[in-house]
């Protein structure tokens, strides 16, 4: 089984972190659009344009499923995508909810939504929530964080006043018990962001990817090695930089 991740950015390694770590594929074609990204303020038919480059790229390898491994992307274009190819094409908001739903047993429970621009605004997420009973959801968009994720910055004084910019007020008025990192690019700065709540749960769709697909699938494959191949459209060292840092043991020179 060989499997094709495409996201915007690095933000999508968050998700093969989960594939990696439970070995569910042969082959992983990694292509990140870091030429273009961020692409989370782009306007949709921006967005499916872009994402259908990214499906002719993957033609290059003969790939059985793909993960569209960035929330923006699959809240305006997945039903494009999977219009123009017949393998299956899988996108991060119903394994986002999935976890959700495995994680938050309480509906009253105050729920932070934090995403792009373009997520946001698509109410995907709230709308998904809503007909699951969460009925104490505050969305937010968080754009920046994107560019922080991208330069490397996972901590610190930017990192911090970002923080400040987008929750400070929120945090005066509303305690927040679980934040949904509902960008892919979000878990790399999820310690952060707990602490600034007050060490609060953090959901987001790498947890359950792998449900989502075993479940869907009816997939029980794994495999002893995985073999990765990262692809960016721009400075492809940076991309492997960050995965080296954030996948580890999980990835071989
Ligand atoms: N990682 C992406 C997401 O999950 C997109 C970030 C961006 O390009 O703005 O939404």
């Amino acid at each position: 089984m060989k499997v094709g991740i495409f996201d915007s950015g690095i933000g999508g390694l968050s998700v093969v972190k989960s594939l990696l770590k439970h070995k569910l594929f042969k082959e992983i074609i990694y292509y990140g659009d870091t030429a273009r990204v961020p692409y989370g303020a782009k306007d949709k038919n921006t967005i499916i344009r872009y994402s259908l480059e990214a499906l002719e790229f993957f033609k290059n390898f003969d790939i059985d499923m793909i993960i569209i491994a960035c929330n923006t992307v699959s809240a305006f274009a997945i039903y494009e995508l999977k219009q123009a190819c017949d393998i299956p094409v899988i996108g991060v908001i119903k394994p986002g909810v999935l976890a959700v739903k495995n994680n938050i047993k309480n509906k009253q429970e105050s729920i932070l939504v934090i995403a792009t621009k373009g997520t946001i605004n698509s109410s995907r997420y709230e709308n998904e929530l809503k007909k699951e009973k969460y009925l104490n959801v505050t969305s937010l968009q968080t754009g920046l964080f994107v560019s922080l994720v991208e330069e490397g910055i996972f901590e610190g004084e930017i990192l911090n006043s970002t923080l400040d910019y987008y929750f400070k007020d929120l945090k005066e008025s509303k305690k927040i018990h679980t934040v949904i990192l509902a960008c892919t690019h979000f878990p790399l700065l999820e310690k952060e962001i707990s602490k600034y709540f007050d060490n609060c749960k953090t959901i987001h769709s790498g947890n359950a990817i792998v449900e989502f697909i075993k479940e869907k699938y009816n997939y029980t494959n794994t495999f002893k090695n995985s073999k990765i191949s990262f692809f960016a459209t721009e400075n492809p060292d940076n991309l492997k930089k960050v995965a080296k840092l954030w996948l580890g043991s999980l990835i071989n020179d």
